[in-house]
């Protein structure tokens, strides 16, 4: 465990802030780290920075995760890792897809031939869009007051998967298995990112298994081949508690 200083925090949208702090460990975009919320236990977050300063992006969804996000500059985060399988590089054009506060782990891949699709239920909530060249740059909002209107779904209808030499995509796992219905049948490469229950973030617990897989160490990264083999992949998950619940 790694005790770390918040250097400065950004509000990104009225439910998500990132902590920006400076730690020597070699982080590779895609790989998890489990943050300490004392009293309340460990929260996997992957990582949105992954230079020398680095920074994690918190969704406060929750009551760990809502604590997390208020965070202040000057206070201690407890951290350790980095753990799991990173997104493997592609050089050309790439494509990253996210959703909701899933562009936070693809937020590292940007880069002047990146284009992203961005979605998100509001225009508030669209999440590193800037980011993006604005002629690469493909927003969906839920409600349509800004961009397309629909969902990530729709906002691959502006482009040609085939064009890429990789797809990267972040977000919900029903948008995940959404992406991925629309894309296997075609010539393309993709990278996807999971999330799941993480107890011990090592390989130890099986809290984050699905069909023999550990996310925590075999992912959280997976290509299409190894979710073509997953049937629980968008259909269902395990709770904290080990109960198997529906996605
Ligand atoms: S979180 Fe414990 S095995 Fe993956």
């Amino acid at each position: 465990m790694e005790h770390i200083e918040v250097k400065r925090k950004k509000v990104d949208t009225p439910t998500v802030a990132s902590l920006y702090f400076e730690w020597d460990a070699r982080v590779l975009p895609g790989q998890f780290i489990m943050v300490w919320v004392p009293g309340l236990g460990e929260v996997p977050m992957s990582l949105s920075k992954t230079g020398k300063e680095k920074c994690i992006t918190v969704k406060a969804y929750g009551e760990s995760t809502g604590k997390l996000a208020k965070t202040e500059v000057g206070e201690l985060i407890t951290l350790r890792g980095p753990y799991g399988k990173p997104f493997k590089k592609s050089g050309g054009d790439i494509l990253l897809i996210g959703g909701g506060s899933g562009m936070a782990s693809l937020r590292p891949l940007i880069n002047r031939r990146s284009t992203g699709i961005i979605a998100s239920r509001t225009p508030e909530e669209l999440l590193f869009s800037e980011e993006f060249n604005a002629d690469k740059r493909i927003e969906v909002t839920e409600d349509g007051r800004k961009g397309i209107k629909g969902i990530v779904l729709d906002g691959m209808d502006m482009v040609n998967p085939e064009d890429f030499s990789m797809i990267y995509v972040c977000g919900p796992e029903r948008m995940l298995k959404a992406v991925y219905d629309k894309i296997k049948d075609k010539n393309v490469n993709a990278q996807f990112s999971l999330e799941r229950s993480m107890k011990c973030g090592i390989g130890l617990c099986d809290s984050c298994s699905v069909n023999g897989y550990q996310v925590c160490v075999d992912g959280p990264v997976f290509d299409m081949n190894q979710l073509r083999d997953m049937t629980e992949f968008g259909t269902s998950k395990l709770l904290a508690s080990g109960k198997r619940v529906k996605i």
